[in-house]
């Protein structure tokens, strides 16, 4: 248990006469804001004063008198207007990190419910190459993975790939009319991305040639409206600077509208070749869907060349998460479902839940406006039919009692629905989370896209970041008198720093936000970054290799901590605190809370090491103690960084 919630629980036993209320003030014990106050801080008294009608000082002393902690901290301390201040006791702490020299686990005990999680996380729509929206799922569920193993829990990790949507009639459209045979050969994938884009810029141009009038006439109106407008000034001026404000901003709104739509059709128009295909495939649109619809409908002709294609769409998959150090146990794609959609309406049917609206069968949830559509009017089943059926399989087959869901927060609505169906259904003992998360933004506080107004390829981002990291290895190794890298051992090195820096600075956002890509930040190696980390790690393996000492030995000598200044005590709490923040991260499933126990540890480690001295310390026994340190620290890095998916290297 960690140091916190062994305090929360002294705290129940002191509190029991509050009842209900026992789990809300002990949320109310956190970690001291300032050092000062002690290491933990109880402000519970404040909000019990109003409610019991006495004053919180008074609370807070009678609580301290009910309170046992004496083995654990000095006598609490009740201040302010109500505050408790608790500081452990030095030889407490000191035993406790005693008690975990050589463990990489530093003292975290497997969790003593261990439940089974699938993770449903990375899945990309295949045959578009995979790109930077694909990254946030990819490395927060590939994290949320590492860390649910290791808190002890069951986890069945699984990449629900989109293969069976309409870009596949997008694709077999678009190789039966455009493909170019050679470079298909050649590069399959990268000849299907083409198609696709092809196909999806012809739509796009016909669709939106049709509804250019449309918005032409909609931005004349507004002017009309504005030119109306300035007859009403003089009546009431401030009235009208406020309508005309409003129109000002819709009428700059519809314009854009008209340029953008104007922009999407010059592209094709000023191109020789792209409008005489647009001219050639007036209802381009309809036709790849037809095709999606054959497919579906079981058409050998589509069914072969979707064999063809998804097999070399998943071995390029696979290069990017090679690269990236991601594994699956499954990967069961959209497809995988087909055939168990019509039972899925049957029994939605059965149960009352599903029933039918203009032709279609929906679910309606109670206060929810839109309508769960499992089966469209032409008899198409859709991405609901598709989750639900991926839901009764991973109870009924996996066997898995909580489905984590690790995506965009654009689709909040589709899982709020899904998650209530799926309770009506009667999987109300399965535990449903929307993991969801923000958008990779530029610095413009766009979305992330290349210079092309493309999306950025995760194979490109990737080499990218290599070529920065690279020049930053070498450069750190070249100071050094004797060099410790070779060719090939800088290449590694630049790889994880590249690979790390690029998964740390998404995961050390809190989810929720949208985060501008920098990749200055992302590759420095001072602050809140991966490399920092990293070379603190480094920093630690140098350390004994310059003293030629074994991390192991240390870690087998059975020596005892000591404890003897602020900076060695800071970071015994610390790493007591380890525990803590690996249960905080699953209890929202949020991994920035133990990148920023990363960061505060190597933060308090670089502060250790400038004031203590290791080598010339004054005694043998505080010389060893502190090695024992060195080495708990470089293990608990090491340890934090890998269940954030990120390598370490001892020489960097
Ligand atoms: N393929 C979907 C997309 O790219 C994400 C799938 C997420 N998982 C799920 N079970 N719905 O938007």
């Amino acid at each position: 248990m960690s140091l916190l919630n062994e305090l929360r629980s002294r705290f129940a036993t002191a509190l029991a006469e509050y009842g209900d209320e026992v789990p809300g003030l002990l949320e109310m014990i956190r970690v001291a804001q300032d050092p000062k106050f002690g290491d933990f801080q109880a402000n519970f008294a404040m909000s019990l004063s109003k409610k019991v009608g006495k004053p919180p000082r008074d609370i807070a002393t009678t609580v301290c008198q009910k309170l046992d902690v004496s083995d654990l901290c000095e006598t609490p301390e009740v201040a302010g207007p109500g505050f408790i201040n608790l500081r452990f006791r030095d030889s407490l702490l000191a035993a406790r990190v005693s008690s975990i020299v050589g463990d990489d686990r530093l003292g975290v005990s497997p969790v003593k419910h261990p439940r089974h999680v699938v993770v449903d996380f990375s899945s990309p729509n295949v045959a578009k190459p995979m790109h930077v929206g694909h990254l946030r799922s990819t490395v927060i569920g590939d994290a949320i993975c590492r860390t649910l193993r290791f808190a002890g829990h069951q986890v069945t990790s699984d990449n629900h790939i989109g293969d069976w949507g309409t870009q596949f009639g997008m694709i077999i459209y678009g190789y039966r009319n455009f493909v170019n045979m050679d470079a298909y050969r050649a590069a399959p994938v990268a000849e299907l991305a083409r198609l696709y884009k092809l196909v999806n810029q012809l739509s796009d141009y016909h669709a939106t040639k049709a509804k250019l009038p449309q918005l032409k006439a909609a931005l004349e109106g507004l002017n009309q409206q504005r030119v109306a407008l300035k007859a009403t000034e003089n009546a009431d001026p401030k009235k009208y600077q406020k309508a005309e404000n409003q129109l000002v901003k819709q009428i700059d709104s519809a314009r854009e509208a008209v340029e953008s739509a104007e922009k999407t059709l010059a592209v094709v128009e000023s191109d020789e070749h792209l409008s005489s295909l647009a001219a050639a495939h007036p209802t381009i649109a309809r036709l790849a869907r037809d095709e999606t619809a054959r497919l579906h409908a079981g058409d050998a002709s589509n069914q072969a060349l979707w064999d063809e294609f998804l097999p070399e769409c998943l071995k390029a998959l696979q290069v990017i998460y090679d690269r990236l150090g991601i594994q699956f146990d499954l990967t069961l794609g959209e497809s995988f479902y087909n055939p168990m959609l019509p039972s899925v309406v049957e029994t939605l049917a059965e149960k009352g839940l599903a029933r039918s609206s203009d032709g279609a069968q929906c679910v309606f949830i109670e206060g929810n406006t839109a309508p769960f559509i499992v089966q469209k009017s032409d008899g198409a089943y859709t991405y609901a039919t598709t989750d639900l059926a991926t839901i009764r399989y991973r109870r009924d087959e996996l066997k898995a009692n909580e489905i984590l869901y690790v995506v965009d927060n654009r689709q909040s609505e589709h899982f709020q629905l899904l998650f209530s169906t799926a309770a009506l259904w009667g999987y109300d003992d399965m535990t449903f989370r929307h993991v969801s998360f923000g958008t990779v933004m530029d610095r413009n506080g766009k979305p992330y896209k290349t210079r092309a107004g493309d999306t950025v390829g995760l194979e490109s981002l990737i080499d990218e970041a290599i070529n920065r990291s690279r020049p930053i290895v070498n450069e750190n190794d070249d100071r050094r008198e004797v060099k410790l890298l070779n060719d090939s051992e800088r290449a590694a090195v630049a790889e994880i720093v590249a690979v790390g820096g690029i998964k740390y600075a998404d995961l050390h956002h809190n989810r929720d936000s949208d985060y501008v890509f920098d990749w200055d930040k992302m590759l420095a190696t001072t602050g809140d970054t991966a490399a920092a980390i990293q070379y603190a790690y480094a920093r630690i393996c140098g350390i004994f290799r310059k003293l030629q000492i074994s991390r192991s030995e240390i870690a087998d000598s059975h020596a005892h901590v000591l404890i003897t200044c602020p900076e060695e005590r800071a970071l015994c709490l610390q790493l007591l605190q380890f525990e803590f923040a690996i249960e905080n991260v699953l209890y929202e499933y949020r991994p920035h809370l133990l990148t920023a126990w990363l960061y505060e540890t190597s933060d308090r480690f670089s502060k250790f090491y400038d004031r203590c001295s290791v080598q010339d310390a004054e005694t043998d026994e505080l010389r060893q103690s502190r090695l024992i340190l060195c080495d708990l620290i470089a293990r608990g890095l090491k340890t934090g960084l890998s269940l954030l998916g990120i390598e370490t290297a001892d020489v960097m």
